[in-house]
């Protein structure tokens, strides 16, 4: 089954309002022809209006990177995807490896917020991954099994597809250590596998997996070639316009 290709960033705690609009106008025409790819950013909170206002006529998808799992209440300093949507974005990132090891998001915790993304129409790009301890102790997939079914807990198979999985090895993040591709296929593939398991091969192919962690202009294009690649979830080469386009831009191999 061909999957639309997803080529993501994730801006992370960078970014002032008066960068982040140099970034759109610089980016956006860079970009202008891509039309079968889906490309997308997740930008902090105090930027999100003004990207999404920015790119509301372009095919950039411009998303949070984290929501609260509840839709208002007493939850000082949090944000719920229904704000999310009303500045006029469609995405949020969900257990990104950086709010797990900082701010407590737990497998529960990631399905919550799934679940209330999925209920307010935003599309959830839900990040799992094991760490350097974990794989180097032969423990990699067995971590996966449990974050993946955890995380996942309750969705449908009519929910399936409107999801996006990240596997993005911890070890891997931020530490220019990429995953082979070998790696990230055989990862790629154990998820889709655990995804079968639980709603089906029907909804389980149709499900995007994107890999992160140390994505570059010069490797992207031989990530993408695997066939359960679908897609890349790019932090650091996603805060320069340049690299972030050369990354939406690259070239089959
Ligand atoms: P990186 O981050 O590309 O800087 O390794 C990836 C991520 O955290 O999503």
């Amino acid at each position: 089954m061909r999957r639309r290709s997803f080529l993501a960033g994730n801006w992370k705690m960078f970014k002032e309002l008066d960068e982040a609009k140099e970034f759109v106008l610089e980016f956006l025409p860079l970009v202008s022809q891509v039309r079968e790819r889906q490309m997308a950013l997740a930008v902090p909170f105090t930027s999100l209006s003004l990207v999404a206002e920015l790119a509301k006529d372009s095919q950039l998808i411009v998303g949070a990177q984290n929501c609260h799992w509840d839709n208002e209440g007493a939850f000082t300093g949090e944000i719920s995807c229904s704000m999310i949507k009303t500045c006029g974005a469609s995405m949020v990132l969900i257990g990104h490896s950086e709010r797990r090891q900082y701010f407590g998001d737990t497998d529960q915790i990631v399905s919550r917020k799934l679940a209330i993304a999925l209920y307010y129409g935003l599309l959830p790009i839900v990040c799992l991954g094991e760490n350097l301890a974990e794989r180097e102790s032969g423990l990699a997939f067995e971590v996966l099994s449990r974050q993946i079914k955890t995380s996942l807990e309750g969705l449908t198979a009519a929910d399936a597809p409107k999801i996006v999985l990240a596997y993005e090895p911890v070890w891997a993040i931020g530490t220019g250590r990429t995953a082979t591709d070998q790696q990230a296929q055989e990862a790629h593939s154990y998820l889709r596998a655990r995804l079968t398991d639980m709603v089906g091969s029907e909804a389980a192919v149709q499900v995007r997996i994107l890999y992160g962690g140390s994505v570059k202009p010069d490797n992207v294009a031989s990530l993408m070639s695997q066939p359960d690649i679908d897609g890349v979830l790019v932090g650091g080469a996603s805060l320069s316009p340049q690299s972030f386009a050369k990354i939406v831009n690259y070239l089959p191999i």
